[in-house]
C-alpha cells in the first residue's frame, strides 16, 4: 500500500547511540509531520557510523537495533513511511563509488566539517578514505532516491549543498537523472541538555526517550536553573534557565506563562517548577515508553519492519541505480 505519488524525502541518522529529546525535537517531531504528506525513507547509517569508529565497531550493531526501536516507540509508522538499515541496501555503495569518479577532491577537502570533526576527534585517526568521503557517502544516500527533499538540521546544510553541486555535475555529464534536492531545515528548537548545554549523550545531559519516569525525574531533579536564584524567596531568570527552555518546548502555553511569572516574582519555587516540568515531559515520554515495551516483546517484529524496509528501499534504488549505469555507460 506504498503511495508513491506523493513527494519524496530522504533522512538519515548515525547508529551512534539511543536517541534523546534533542532528537526527538530537532528530527523525529519533523519527521513525523513530514509523513502524512510526503513518501519518506528514513535511513540508520550505519556505514557513516563505520568512518569515525571504524576502529571500535562493537557498539554499532546495538545501536542499529535501539534507533530502530526509537524510531518505531516515538510513532513513526512503518506502513506509511520506509524504515531501514543503510548497509542493508548496496546501491547506496554502488552509487557512492560511481560518484566518486566526478567529485574533485577539492570539493570534498573543503567541507567544512572535514576538518572541523578531524580537529574534534583527535583521539581517532580520520585521515582515511573513508573520512574524506563521509559527505559523498551521504551524497549517494540521499541521491539513491532522487527526493525532492532532504529533512536535516542546519550543521548538515553544507552536506545537502555538496549533494546538489554533485547532482548538477552528473546531470551535466550524463544527462538528466537526478533532480536536486531541496534542503528541508528543521527549525531549530534549541533544547539545552540538563547542565546549559547543548543536548548530547557525550556531555552526559541527556535525558533519552528510553529513559523511565524515575530516571527522568531524578534528572529532571538535578537540572541546572537560573544560578543567581540560589533562594526560594529571590526572583529568577527564566530566560537564562534550561528548566523553562524546557518547559517552552514541552508543556502547554499557560504552563509556561505560570512558569515565567512566577520564576520572575518568586511565586514559585524551582521544585515546584521542576514538578510540573516531569508532568509535561511524562505527556511526550508515557506512550514512546508504552510502545517500546509493546515491541519489546516481540524482537522479531522490528527485524521483520527493517526487512521489509530494505526490500522497498532496494525497489526504489534499483530504478536509480539502472538510469546511472546506463548514463555512465556500464553493462552490456
Ligand atoms: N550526516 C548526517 C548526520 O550526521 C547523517 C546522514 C547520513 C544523513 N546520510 C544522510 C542525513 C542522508 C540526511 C540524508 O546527521
Ligand atoms: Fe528555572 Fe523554574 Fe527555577 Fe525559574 S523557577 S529558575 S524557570 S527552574
Amino acid at each position: 500500500m506504498t503511495v508513491s505519488r506523493r513527494p519524496r524525502v530522504l533522512s538519515g541518522m548515525r547508529p551512534t547511540g539511543p536517541l534523546h529529546l534533542g532528537h526527538l525535537v530537532g528530527a523525529v517531531h519533523n519527521w513525523l509531520r513530514l509523513a502524512t504528506t510526503h513518501d519518506c525513507y528514513f535511513a540508520i547509517v550505519d556505514w557513516h557510523a563505520l568512518t569515525t569508529d571504524y576502529a571500535d565497531p562493537g557498539a554499532i550493531r546495538g545501536f542499529v537495533h535501539e534507533v530502530a526501536l526509537d524510531w518505531l516507540a516515538a510513532g513513526i509508522d512503518p506502513e506509511r513511511s520506509t524504515l531501514f538499515v543503510q548497509s542493508e541496501v548496496k546501491e547506496h555503495a554502488e552509487l557512492h563509488l560511481l560518484l566518486s569518479m566526478i567529485v574533485p577532491l577539492p570539493w570534498l577537502e573543503r567541507v567544512p566539517t572535514y576538518k572541523e570533526q578531524q580537529e574534534q576527534l583527535r583521539e581517532k585517526d580520520l585521515n582515511t578514505y573513508g573520512f574524506l568521503g563521509y559527505p559523498l557517502l551521504q551524497a549517494a544516500d540521499i541521491l539513491t532516491y532522487r527526493p525532492h527533499a532532504v529533512p536535516v538540521g542546519e550543521d548538515q546544510a553544507p552536506h545537502v549543498e555538496l549533494c546538489r553541486e554533485i547532482a548538477r555535475r552528473f546531470n551535466h555529464l550524463y544527462g538528466e537523472v537526478f533532480p536536486e534536492p531541496a534542503t528541508l531545515m528543521t527549525p531549530a528548537a534549541r533544547l539545552p541538555g540538563t547542565d546549559g548545554r547543548k543536548m548530547s549523550k557525550s556531555y552526559g545531559n541527556a535525558i533519552f526517550l528510553s529513559d523511565d519516569a524515575k530516571t527522568v525525574g531524578a534528572k529532571v531533579d538535578g537540572m541546572l536553573t537560573d544560578p543567581q536564584r540560589t533562594h526560594r524567596h529571590i526572583p529568577g531568570d527564566p530566560a537564562v534557565c534550561p528548566v523553562f527552555a524546557t518547559h517552552k518546548i514541552f508543556s502547554d502555553p499557560e504552563v509556561v506563562a505560570w512558569a515565567d511569572a512566577g520564576c520572575r516574582s518568586a511565586g514559585i519555587g524551582c521544585r515546584d517548577c521542576k514538578a510540573r516540568l516531569k508532568e509535561s515531559l511524562s505527556r511526550t515520554l508515557a506512550p514512546i515508553g508504552a510502545r517500546r515495551a509493546e515491541l519489546a516483546e516481540d524482537p522479531a517484529r522490528v527485524d521483520r519492519i527493517l526487512d521489509d524496509g530494505a526490500a522497498r528501499a532496494r525497489e526504489a534504488a534499483g530504478e536509480t541505480l539502472r538510469l546511472v549505469r546506463a548514463g555512465m555507460g556500464l553493462g552490456r
